[in-house]
């Protein structure tokens, strides 16, 4: 089973480097990016959304810093609200709330399987083993549809689930 953890590893390693150079070029291009901590205050005294749905931006002396809402808590900001609200509350398409980890075997041996926290994955090592949880690298997030499978950054995360 080492190999399959191989093969996705070198997985890994592709979309992020896919992901970095596409980084690259929308930086240059296009100043509303979020993939970088904004330089100014978009509200002085409200909270904004980041691109990460766990996170969002308040303004404290006078520079964005970004905050994170409790665990199991996204955060919203619409005509109605703005804050973080539980999972249950939130748009389906923008976060796993009814996602359970299969046992190890079969198609979970070759494949890691997505995990309620949006920036982790469980892996099998071997047959029967018990999964493991891991962290995508780098506060990426993890995709498993599509033809898409490993951590890719946040905007392509938003548009291949439709979260927006
Ligand atoms: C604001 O977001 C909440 C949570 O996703 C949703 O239930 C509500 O309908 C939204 N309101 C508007 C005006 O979009």
């Amino acid at each position: 089973m080492l190999k399959v953890f191989l093969i996705f590893l070198g997985l890994l390693a592709l979309s992020s480097a896919t992901t970095l150079y596409t980084e690259a070029e929308e930086s240059t291009s296009d100043p509303t990016d979020t993939t970088t901590a904004p330089e100014a205050c978009l509200y002085e005294r409200q909270p904004w959304a980041s691109v990460n749905p766990s996170q969002y931006y308040i303004c404290a002396d006078n520079k964005p810093k970004l905050t994170n809402c409790n665990e199991g808590y996204y955060f919203v900001r619409n005509a109605t609200l703005s804050g973080c609200i539980p999972a249950k509350k939130m748009n389906p398409n923008c976060v796993n709330l009814d996602v359970t980890v299969g046992p190890c075997t079969g198609i979970n041996l070759k494949q890691p399987q997505a995990s309620q926290v949006l920036t982790n994955f469980w892996l099998c090592t071997e047959e029967n083993a018990a999964p493991v949880e891991l962290t995508c690298v780098d506060d990426k997030a993890f995709v498993k549809q599509e033809g898409y499978l490993g951590c890719f950054d946040w905007e392509v995360w938003r548009a291949l689930r439709g979260c927006n």
